[in-house]
């Protein structure tokens, strides 16, 4: 029988290696896209070599390679089960920046839909997990693309869930404050516990458990499930 495989969007490396680590755990094989940055995954497979065979490295430029990755994970001896969209562009930008703006659609809403779409012509059975973003309700200026786009993901997962179902379940993990942002020093990010109605920011155990719990249950699609310790509650 072959091994049943998850392909990650950005897998190699934080919140993406975390949950190909969970995967791994939960016995599957890992399809580990990569754009560039594929060490931190690399370094940690040095130190578990048993997990070497079950993760299979998949480099794409997402917005414009969709199709030759499919097409190479086509080829591989596995049968396709899950796909968890986490590849993501946190970047500033209003709508008023139309470049910015359409390329972050782009990135963190059309590119998961494109691979939901292509996800679904291969698997007869399965699941998808969209990782949005608990931190996205108020209007922000800065970060308002960024925001807009992750809404769209959550929209997309609901419409996707009622689109596949019964066939394929999805459903959306919306972190919250997990790892400081690139730049964002250990402090400022600490300090964010004080907003946060639990106290804490979150842990690579939080997001792990929400994942087993999505992918195991079987009788649950179009739930965008917050893991950020109540943090929407107080935008
Ligand atoms: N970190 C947090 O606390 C937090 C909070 C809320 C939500 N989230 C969400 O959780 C997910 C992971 O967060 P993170 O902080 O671990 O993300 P990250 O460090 O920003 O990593 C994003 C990944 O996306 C890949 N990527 C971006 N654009 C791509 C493209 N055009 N083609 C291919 N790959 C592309 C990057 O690849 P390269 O590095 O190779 O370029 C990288 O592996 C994201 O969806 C994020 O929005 C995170």
């Amino acid at each position: 029988m072959k091994n049943q495989a998850v392909l990650i969007t950005g897998a190699a490396k934080r919140l993406g290696m975390a949950l190909t680590r969970k995967s791994l755990a939960m016995g599957f094989s890992v399809l580990a896209h990569y754009r560039s940055s594929k060490e931190e995954l690399e370094q940690w497979l040095e130190a578990h070599p048993d997990e070497r065979s079950k993760v299979h490295f998949m480099q794409a430029e997402l917005t414009t390679e969709t199709g030759a990755l499919m097409a190479r994970i086509d080829k591989l001896p596995v049968k396709l089960v899950g796909l968890v969209n986490n590849a993501s562009v946190y970047a500033r930008g209003s709508i008023d920046e139309a470049e910015r703006f359409n390329a972050l659609i782009d990135t963190n809403a059309f590119v998961p839909l494109l691979l939901a779409r292509e996800f679904r012509k291969r698997a007869r059975a399965g699941w998808i997990i969209n990782i949005t973003d608990a931190h996205i309700d108020a209007i922000n200026h800065e970060y308002q693309s960024y925001r807009i786009a992750k809404k769209l993901l959550g929209e997309f997962t609901m419409q996707l869930a009622s689109l596949y179902a019964p066939d394929l379940r999805v459903n959306a993990v919306a972190p919250g404050a997990m790892l400081p942002a690139p730049g964002q020093s250990p402090e400022v990010f600490d300090r964010l516990s004080t907003r946060i109605p639990l106290g804490r920011t979150g842990s690579f155990e939080d997001l792990w458990r929400a994942y087993e719990y999505l992918v195991k249950s079987d009788y649950v699609t179009g739930q965008v499930l917050y893991v950020d310790g109540g943090w929407h509650l107080r935008v």
